[in-house]
């Protein structure tokens, strides 16, 4: 097997599907846009959803990516082997083009060719069928084909071989897993006979259903495949020679992990336990949490999260606290110095390939900063909190909601409590605590399933209105504000949209006003709305806005609302006037859509709020009501 590094694994993923005919598009930011049903992106075919359910991607019909994710379904197993909240997913799509016998050839040479891993290491698992899909022989038998062994060949039930949708509806298949045996010997059975020796490196996705939000599955008009293979844990089996025994100690993982050592001055457990095997590894648990959790941190500050005690702010809040509070088992004391000091060390590993994570290098630090000193101070109050507690107490147990109560509001670890309790002689109700923290967990978790209320996949027809709405709003306020005036941020719930956009001061009345009848008559004159792909470039010179990183790759799609270059029934039909002020594109933005066909579909607009976001922004609240509620999505020019 080829001992390659984590940098090199990547690049021969990209470059071998490259080889096979694939674009390499970059990676979406770990906050979906314009998506509002989930915190997080949380796989590669994520940000690519409008085109497994059809629409036409700038790129092609053959993707391939790197995808930074972010699950925090995970995160009490993360500490083990191989579980981690933010992980690089190697990801690359066929839109309705090649399937499963593609999809399978091209998985297992880049395993057994590329990668060189040993055909006697791998096992895979395919779809033992249901009412909805029948079992997947059909794949058995492509393996069978490229020389996986029958008896290398599970075949598991829809809890195990069927992914997505990652929210309530959305576009789903059955998949068939790839695994690599790190039991002890030689390698047994399969994923169905022996799960826990066999550990999954990647799966293809046969997208060809979507859920609906009725929870009936339907067949798509496209069939596609989805592949993602997880870069750490391939990391981690291609390095298993030169010493690597899980996750965390991949050459890029590691120096993260001896940073977190290096910091150490006494610790916690020693202090407790005898026992040099236990101390040890409850050491290593707490120093794999932190790791793992400032690196997640780090990535998603860098994606335009700050901490707070709501949705993506919360979860990064929990993450550092977490790597906080586990830093103090290891006795790591470093108040303000210590997140900064291990997402140095983050970004020394992924600031090459993430150069973003370089350019917003002094946000990181100084929120990761800030975050430790005013939890350090939420410390403080909980030693108060655990004084009164025990003063109030009577007998020699604290109560396990009380513990809880400390855990939860002031970031007390139970074995703090445990300890501190122990020096006074009093014990802990463990088991009340448990049930508190069981209840919260459910409590969060439930929280988490709502935000997935719609589906991953809510390109319901009111977003899409939306959508297009926030195109209308954008070039009207370009119209009635200034050239000046550009996008600095948007949202889209089934409610409303959200848009900040720079401009110095308070719009007045009259200006919401002009605003306002601008989109509207745009509304009125039902433009149509088409989109044409080009070049970066090329939509920079015929005069498209938005935003022109290099998001979509070099390909992009250009949507105009109103006559598009090419003539159309519309047009043609008025081009003659010359008096027409909707001859000329109301709006040309570039986006990735998908969008309305005809402006009239969004019924009527209006602004609700007016109000500041930060300095120099604005921020507008803005609805569409009375529309039709069957839509047609607009096509290419
Ligand atoms: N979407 C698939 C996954 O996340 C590839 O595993």
């Amino acid at each position: 097997m080829r001992p390659l590094t984590t940098d090199d694994i990547r690049q021969q993923y990209l470059d071998f599907f490259r080889d096979h005919g694939h674009a390499v598009i970059p990676g979406a930011p770990l906050v979906p846009e314009n998506d509002p049903t989930v915190l997080f992106t949380t796989a590669g075919m994520h940000p690519l959803v409008p085109y497994l359910l059809g629409e036409a991607h700038p790129a092609g019909k053959r993707l391939v990516d790197v995808q930074r994710c972010v699950r925090t379904q995970d995160i009490d197993e993360v500490g083990d082997e191989s579980h981690l909240t933010m992980f690089e997913m190697l990801g690359r799509w066929s839109l309705g083009e090649y399937f499963k016998e593609g999809a399978i050839e091209m998985s297992f040479e880049f395993l057994t060719r590329v990668l060189e891993m040993p055909l006697e290491m791998l096992a895979v698992s395919c779809f033992e069928g249901d009412a909805v899909a029948p079992k997947d022989s059909e794949s058995a038998g492509y393996w069978k084909k490229m020389g996986i062994p029958e008896e290398r060949i599970g075949f598991l039930p829809k809890a195990k071989n069927w992914w997505g949708p990652a929210g309530a509806a959305g576009p789903c298949g059955p998949d068939s897993e790839m695994f690599y045996w790190i039991g002890e010997g030689k390698p047994r059975g399969n994923p169905a006979t022996h799960e826990k020796e066999w550990l999954e490196i990647g799966n293809d996705v046969f997208i060809q259903y979507t859920k609906t939000p009725k929870g009936t599955f339907e067949p798509l008009r496209q069939k596609n495949v989805d592949e993602g293979m997880g870069l750490d844990r391939l990391a981690w089996i291609l390095q298993r020679e030169e010493g690597a025994r899980n996750v965390f100690e991949t050459d890029r993982m590691k120096p993260i992990l001896e940073a977190v050592f290096d910091l150490q001055e006494h610790s916690a457990f020693a202090a407790k336990n005898r026992d040099e095997e236990q101390i040890h590894r409850e050491e290593t648990r707490a120093a794999r949490i932190i790791t793992d959790h400032l690196r997640a941190a780090t990535f998603i500050i860098a994606d335009g999260v700050s901490p707070s005690n709501v949705d993506q702010g919360y979860v990064l809040r929990r993450l550092i606290r977490r790597a906080i509070r586990s830093a103090r088992t290891l006795g790591i004391e470093h108040r303000g110095e210590f997140g900064p000091g291990i997402a140095r060390a983050v970004m020394g590993e992924y600031g090459e390939f993430y150069a973003h994570l370089h350019e917003r290098e002094a946000v990181i630090l100084a929120t990761l900063k800030q975050e430790e000193e005013q939890f350090g101070k939420t410390l403080q109050e909980g030693l108060k909190r655990f004084e009164k507690v025990m003063k109030e107490m009577s007998g020699s147990t604290i109560d396990g909601m009380a513990a809880f109560h400390l855990y939860d509001t002031y970031g007390f670890p139970l074995e703090l409590t445990k300890e501190m309790a122990k020096e006074q002689g009093l014990n802990v109700d463990e088991a009340g605590f448990k049930k508190s923290f069981e209840e919260h967990q459910d409590k969060s978790r439930a929280g988490a399933e709502k935000k997935f209320k719609g589906g991953l996949a809510d390109h319901s027809a009111e977003t899409t209105k939306l959508h297009t709405a926030t195109h209308l709003l954008n070039a009207a306020l370009q119209k009635v504000l200034g050239d000046h005036v550009s996008q600095k941020g948007s949202n889209i719930t089934a409610q409303r949209l959200r848009f900040d956009f720079n401009h110095p001061e308070k719009m007045t009345p009259e200006q919401i006003k002009a605003v306002e009848k601008l989109v509207n008559d745009a509304i009125k004159a039902d433009l149509p709305v088409s989109y044409h792909t080009t070049t970066v470039e090329g939509a920079k010179k015929e005069g498209a806005i938005g935003v022109f990183d290099e998001r979509y790759g070099n390909e992009v799609k250009v949507y105009v609302v109103g006559p598009s270059a090419r003539p159309t029934k519309w047009s043609s039909g008025r081009a003659s006037s010359g008096q027409d002020p909707w001859n000329e594109p109301f709006s040309k933005e570039i986006c990735g859509g998908p969008h309305v066909a005809r402006a009239g579909m969004l019924g009527s607009f209006t602004i609700q709020k007016e109000e500041s976001s930060s300095a120099g922004i604005r921020r507008i609240k803005a609805v569409v009501e009375g529309g039709p509620k069957e839509i047609e999505a607009a096509t290419e020019a």
